[in-house]
């Protein structure tokens, strides 16, 4: 397969590089910093530069696009018009050029950002009330509607899933209202004690990074005709606050302690769901989480001694 990601520096995109390495496609990776991957072609791709997209897919020709360039929401709250464009413009902008460059299929993560203060947080249903009050929220739902409407009206093949925090060992994620989980492993780690900037109660769901890429791989692979959702599908891994992870993490590290100081995120996390009903993942694509709270503890102390 031969594929194209943007974004490919990020959270996700580096854990995916390896995933599709590793299933022996043909890669150009691309972000807006230069990248520094052995064996793997890379680009230094702006995709706010609609030109620069349109050329590095007309040469590139994929048979598979993964379009991870984005800004998250807490960043997003300090340039919110930057925010639009790289999150929204710039997606509609790459869907054209899909289309033009006829790839086959498209991944384009949406988020439980999608959702607001008004979407009932227990088992979040696939349909209901969504009134995103971030503006990374709102171009997440702008975008599924996007993707669903050129799936319809221009037979694009786009796929996607509302992603929760995702927690992974490889990189301390920046700008997203989710990292506290991944901050507090490398302060528990380093220093002994975190600073969270939500309240200590504050549950949201959320995935580790091995269920998430397997989770794209996985809708990635369905055929097309299982698919009843264009717009992004619901998928659970875990549910937790910071102090249930705090307690998760004295297991290990007894003297660990969190200081709460909530700031402008606890807005945006209270308004977010706290678990999510993901029955049509399940029953369409087979989704299964393979992570628990539990899981993914051992998981992060086996492998972060090599990050931090
Ligand atoms: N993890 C993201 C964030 O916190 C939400 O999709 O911004």
């Amino acid at each position: 397969m031969r594929v194209l990601i943007t974004g490919a520096g990020g959270q996700i995109g580096r854990e995916l590089v390896i995933a599709l390495y590793r299933r022996g496609d043909q890669i150009l990776a691309t972000d807006i910093q230069p990248l520094n991957y052995s064996g793997i072609q890379t680009a230094t791709l702006d995709v706010t530069n609609s030109q620069a997209m349109w050329e590095v897919l007309m040469d590139w020709r994929p048979q598979e696009v993964f379009h991870l360039a984005a800004y998250l929401s807490a960043r997003s709250e300090s340039n919110p018009y930057e925010s639009w464009q790289v999150n929204f413009t710039a997606t509609w902008h790459l869907f054209e050029a899909c289309l033009e460059a006829g790839v086959q299929r498209v991944f384009w993560p949406s988020s439980i950002a999608a959702f607001g203060p008004h979407t009932p947080r227990a088992q979040t249903p696939q349909y209901t009330v969504m009134d995103p009050i971030g503006i990374y929220g709102i171009a997440k739902l702008a975008g599924e509607r996007l993707a669903e409407y050129f799936y319809l009206r221009r037979g694009l093949d786009v796929r996607s899933i509302r992603f929760p925090g995702i927690v992974g060992p490889a990189h301390l994620p920046m700008g997203g209202t989710t990292d506290f989980a991944v901050h507090m492993f490398y302060d528990a780690l380093q220093k002994g004690t975190y600073t969270c900037y939500l309240k200590p109660h504050t549950r949201l769901p959320m995935l580790y990074i091995e269920d998430a890429i397997r989770a794209i791989l996985e809708l990635m692979a369905a055929p097309p005709e299982a698919l009843s959702i264009r717009g992004a599908y619901n998928i659970q891994g875990m549910s937790f606050s910071p102090a249930e992870l705090e307690a998760e993490i004295q297991k290990r590290i007894p003297h660990f302690r969190c200081v709460y100081e909530p700031d402008f995120r606890q807005a945006l996390a209270e308004s977010w769901p706290e678990t999510l009903d993901d029955s049509i993942a399940r029953k369409d694509w087979g989704w299964k989480p393979q992570y628990d709270l539990y899981a993914l503890c051992e998981a992060m102390w086996k492998a972060l001694p090599l990050y931090t």
